[in-house]
């Protein structure tokens, strides 16, 4: 929410339900579970600024193995910013600094060279976007850089896997040689994922990923992420609601860049606790 937003909301309420509890709403304590049993990526004391204003402010969260973590909050929270911090892509952004302690597979991120953590950890963004290759190639530059496929066969073999696990290779096997910007919007997304899985990523970071799809293209994306999430760890930004429902088994709540509340995804949308997940969620702000 922007502080236009913020102030509306608190106008809305009492003097008495100002605070939660013992606690300001605005306050920093997380409520619910922010760790995992099989953490794939911890964060702690995470805070971000860019240039002099902060963004995001002493988060901790986990991000499960084999789980999907959504992401929510209104616009300007922090979801991204958060997110791009999982595999440094923050360090690409001026003025952003973030401090905190990130960890893959109990690993600092920090120690890991960026080319290496950012194949560990795909990304995939709201808008699709193919390289300007055919779409055997979009699929085989990453696997060729890592000197993941001694020879023509075993990248063929790749390719095919990546886009069979995407759900894309019955669509595109007869013209893998032309460009992928000829595909549909749905399509181009799938290949983004399989252009991700092609280098057997631990984590999927997803912002927004069926943002710009049809219903259609959305519940393909949907159901792949279900099937992805037994082999992988997947963190997802979504505005909608119905998404984080359907296919997270967790999520959080971020709120003008702080983690307010984190629970499995059904206690949350049944029983949030804190007023400002509440609010949110019966649509008064966002
Ligand atoms: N490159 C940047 N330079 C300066 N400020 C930025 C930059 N990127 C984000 N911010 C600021 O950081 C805060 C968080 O932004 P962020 O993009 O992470 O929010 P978000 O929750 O992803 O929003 P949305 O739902 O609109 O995508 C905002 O106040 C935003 O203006
Ligand atoms: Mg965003």
């Amino acid at each position: 929410m922007n502080s236009g937003g913020q102030q509306q909301f608190y106008a809305q309420l009492s003097s008495e339900q100002t605070h939660f509890g013992e606690q300001p709403l605005d306050s920093h304590q997380t409520i619910g579970e922010f760790t995992s049993d099989k953490p794939g990526m911890t964060t702690r004391h995470i805070d971000v600024s860019y240039g002099d204003v902060q963004a995001i402010f002493d988060v901790n969260l986990d991000l499960g193995e084999q789980e999907v973590l959504a992401l929510i909050g209104p616009s300007g929270c922090g979801k991204s910013t958060f997110l791009r911090c999982l595999n440094r892509m923050n360090d690409t952004v001026a003025h952003c600094k973030v401090s905190g302690e990130i960890s893959l597979h109990g690993t600092k991120i920090s120690e890991i060279e960026a080319e290496e953590l950012r194949a560990r950890v795909g990304m995939v963004f709201q808008k699709p976007n193919p390289f300007p290759k055919s779409i055997y190639e979009n699929i085989a530059y990453g696997p060729k850089i890592h000197g993941l496929a001694e020879n023509k066969s075993d990248l063929d073999d790749i390719v095919e896997a990546a886009l069979r696990k995407a759900g894309l290779w019955r669509e595109v096997s007869s013209r893998l040689d032309v460009p992928a910007t000829g595909l549909s919007g749905g399509q181009q997304q799938r290949l983004c994922i399989a252009r991700a899985i092609s280098i057997s990523p631990e984590v999927i970071l997803m912002d927004e990923p069926c943002s710009a799809l049809d219903p259609i293209a959305t519940s393909v994306i949907e159901e792949l992420m279900s099937e992805l999430k037994q082999n992988y760890t997947i963190c997802m930004v979504t505005h909608s609601m119905q998404q984080a429902k359907r296919i997270s088994d967790r999520t959080a709540y971020f709120h003008l860049g702080k983690l307010i509340e984190v629970n499995p995804t059904r206690q949350i949308f049944e029983q949030p606790v804190h007023p400002l997940t509440q609010g949110y969620l019966r649509g008064r702000f966002g």
